[in-house]
């Protein structure tokens, strides 16, 4: 029986699972967690320390003493506020692969367990549904097309004084999209009991609105 009061919000690259996170917790009153930064801080862990996946027993180590927090918005990687510097190109390059990895999975699989368990979360990333909270209340797959979801971060790109074309994002997400839904430990894909929402023409408002509705009437 799926009991766990806490929203799994599942879905591709670009599509704004974040910003649709963050505004469905202060909605409900609800802590949010983003672990795709999870990912991204334990990423630049190894890439500060000069470690890669092939480094056995030193990636272990590392993974074993790793500190990861989030406060707030926020993400902190022992200690220190890495919030801008997990967002960098290199990182978001290297962060696919790192995220294939077996053993990163599982050591942030017991993390966010331990964060999430007591409910009251509202969780974005691209298994929460499947594996991290199969027991969750609530599951929405949140798609949008890739044009969709390209021009908007193009635009919000642009905004950022970035010039990158519109084809280059594209390209950028399909790729993202095709990592993340062929590694083989816990691929990006629909929960069988998520409710699937195509964003494509809605709002960030409309998205926010439906989800909560949603919540609300299988709470
Ligand atoms: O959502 P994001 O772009 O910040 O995620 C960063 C990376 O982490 C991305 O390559 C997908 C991966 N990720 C994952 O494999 N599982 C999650 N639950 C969240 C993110």
């Amino acid at each position: 029986m799926n009991h766990l009061p806490l929203i799994a919000l599942d879905g591709p690259s670009g599509v704004g699972k974040s910003t649709t996170a963050k505004r469905v917790a202060l909605e409900l009153g609800w802590n949010y967690l983003d672990t795709g930064a999870m990912f991204r801080a334990t990423a630049l862990a190894l890439h500060r320390a000069g470690i890669t996946l092939e480094d056995g027993s030193r990636l272990q180590l590392l993974l074993d003493g790793l500190r990861i927090e989030q406060r707030g918005t926020r993400e902190f990687l022992d200690g220190e506020d890495v919030s801008e510097a997990i967002r960098r190109p290199d990182i978001t390059r290297m962060v696919s692969s790192v995220s294939a990895d077996a053993r990163v999975r599982q050591m942030l699989l017991e993390q966010q367990r331990a964060i999430g368990s007591r409910g009251s979360w509202v969780v974005d990333g691209r298994d929460i549904g499947t594996v991290v909270f199969p027991n969750a209340c609530c599951k929405i797959f949140l798609t949008a097309s890739v044009d969709a979801r390209a021009r908007r971060r193009f635009l919000e790109l642009r905004n950022k004084g970035n010039a990158t074309p519109l084809e280059e994002v594209a390209q950028d997400l399909e790729r993202r999209d095709h990592q993340d839904t062929t590694r083989a430990i816990a691929p990006l894909r629909k929960a069988p009991d998520a409710t699937e929402l195509d964003s494509s023409n809605m709002s960030l408002e409309e998205v926010v609105a439906w989800i909560v509705r949603n919540h609300r009437a299988h709470a």
